[in-house]
């Protein structure tokens, strides 16, 4: 019996959510840990972290958010993890697979990192030219509504097939050109969408 089962039993009880089942209602949020390799490879030390999460007892367990693009413009810390190539499958599986170890549900988020991005490059890019508050951030160059559509085209990768995901999460807080643009100045609103986008694949099967 895990610690808190007795006292909250609804908490611990199943839950059916779409086509998935979920052992009980907890979930593990993502959380960057800036562990991975500054080229967007999975390291070692991810995979034990996420494998500790999953035998944890979460019914759901979600990793880090992912970059999404070549350039690096979404990605936000040095220890990222990447998802804009196949060569990245087989990491990715590795943390697909502990999480199915630990008879939990994958779930997988996609974060390009807007303006608090393109770490290693020398610019961000945003909703306009309008500088940041915060003077450690680069001046973001504005997005043209071109690019914002090729940004969110990256974001239709269709890992979650080939990982055999239950979810994929999409990162609203600094992912604003494709959900929720609240501080877009120059370009036309269009968020917001689902958090919670697809449901491809059962690991429970
Ligand atoms: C170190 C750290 C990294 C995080 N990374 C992410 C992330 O990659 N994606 C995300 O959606 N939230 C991220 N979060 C937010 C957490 O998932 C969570 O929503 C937040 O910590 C609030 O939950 P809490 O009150 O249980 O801490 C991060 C939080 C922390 C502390």
């Amino acid at each position: 019996m895990l610690p808190g089962e007795e006292k909250y039993p609804h908490i611990f009880s199943p839950i059916q959510i779409g086509k998935l089942w979920s052992k009980n209602r907890i979930k593990y949020a993502s959380t960057e840990t800036n562990y991975n390799y500054s080229d967007g490879f999975v390291a070692e030390k991810e995979i034990g972290y996420i494998e500790a999460h999953a035998r944890g007892g979460s019914g759901i367990v979600t990793c880090q958010g992912a970059y999404t693009d070549p350039r690096g413009e979404g990605q936000g810390y040095v220890g990222m993890m990447g998802v804009w190539d196949d060569k990245f499958i087989p990491g990715l599986s590795r943390l697909a697979d502990v999480i199915h170890k630990g008879d939990a549900l994958a779930d997988f988020q996609l974060m390009a990192c807007g303006r608090v991005g393109g770490i290693n490059l020398p610019y961000t890019v945003g909703p306009s030219e309008v500088p940041q508050r915060l003077r450690r951030f680069r001046p973001p160059k504005e997005m043209t509504v071109e690019e914002i559509e090729a940004c969110i085209q990256e974001h239709a990768t269709g890992l979650g097939e080939q990982l055999k995901l239950a979810s994929i999460s999409l990162k609203s807080q600094v992912s604003w050109a494709i959900l929720f643009p609240i501080s877009s100045q120059h370009i036309p609103i269009r968020g917001p969408m689902s958090m919670v986008e697809t449901s491809k694949g059962d690991p429970l099967s």
